[in-house]
């Protein structure tokens, strides 16, 4: 049985761009995938582990091939139960607001308690590193407000798509959907170009 994994980085709720996107795509996709399992973890309901000096300690600590022991060892335990929870999951929905021209901090702190070594990463002093998360594919949603490719550096810059896209790569994850809904709040037709995307995350759910 397919297994998708709805990971939201929006604490917006109801007035969620990026999550009203995401549940557009999970409603057509649910149609074409009647037996699918699907998941979704909300990083701001409390769950996520913080990665701390116990969690950064016991990851030197592997990666220096030591086992992580007393408080490292829970935080290790924590960062475990998170990754098994992200790689019991064949298909990746992700939601990602543009914050401060990035990902919002939880999607970060996300990042950094499941890329671990012998996780989503495998890494030779030689030839570098190797994501683990291979065979997976993803579709991302990136919302915002102000930063567009049509606009002039003083809107912003993109660290959002480059950064997450960069990430998934790095894990392995390649076969990557892309929806975007970045209106300017004060010269475009949001509500033209919210049609637009939701049609456009409608057919993504279904085909993906
Ligand atoms: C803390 C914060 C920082 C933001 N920073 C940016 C930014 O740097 N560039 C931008 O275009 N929009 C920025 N925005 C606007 C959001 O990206 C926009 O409202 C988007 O719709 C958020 O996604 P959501 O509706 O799914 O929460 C920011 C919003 C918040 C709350």
């Amino acid at each position: 049985m397919t297994r998708l994994l709805h990971v939201s980085s929006s604490p917006r709720g109801a007035a969620s761009e990026s999550l009203a996107i995401a549940g557009v795509f999970l409603d057509s996709y649910r149609q074409t995938h009647p037996d699918a399992e699907i998941d979704t973890f909300d990083l701001w309901d409390g769950s996520l582990p913080a990665f701390g000096p116990a969690a950064a300690g016991a990851k030197m600590a592997v990666f220096a091939g030591a086992t992580p022991a007393g408080p490292q060892a829970s935080a290790w335990q924590e960062a475990q139960g998170t990754f098994r929870r992200f790689a019991a999951a064949d298909e990746y929905l992700f939601s990602v607001p543009m914050w401060n021209a990035s990902v919002p901090y939880i999607l970060k702190q996300f990042i950094d308690v499941v890329s671990q070594p012998g996780m989503v990463f495998g890494f030779d002093a030689e030839r570098g590193y190797t994501g683990l998360l291979t065979g997976r594919k993803a579709a991302v949603v990136y919302t915002g407000a102000v930063w567009g490719a049509d606009r002039g550096p003083a809107f912003g810059r993109d660290f959002q798509q480059p950064y997450f896209d960069d990430w998934l790569r790095w894990a392995g994850v390649t076969d990557i959907t892309t929806i975007r809904f970045q209106p300017n709040l004060v010269t475009a037709d949001a509500a033209a170009e919210r049609e637009i995307v939701h049609t456009r995350a409608r057919d993504a759910g279904k085909a993906f």
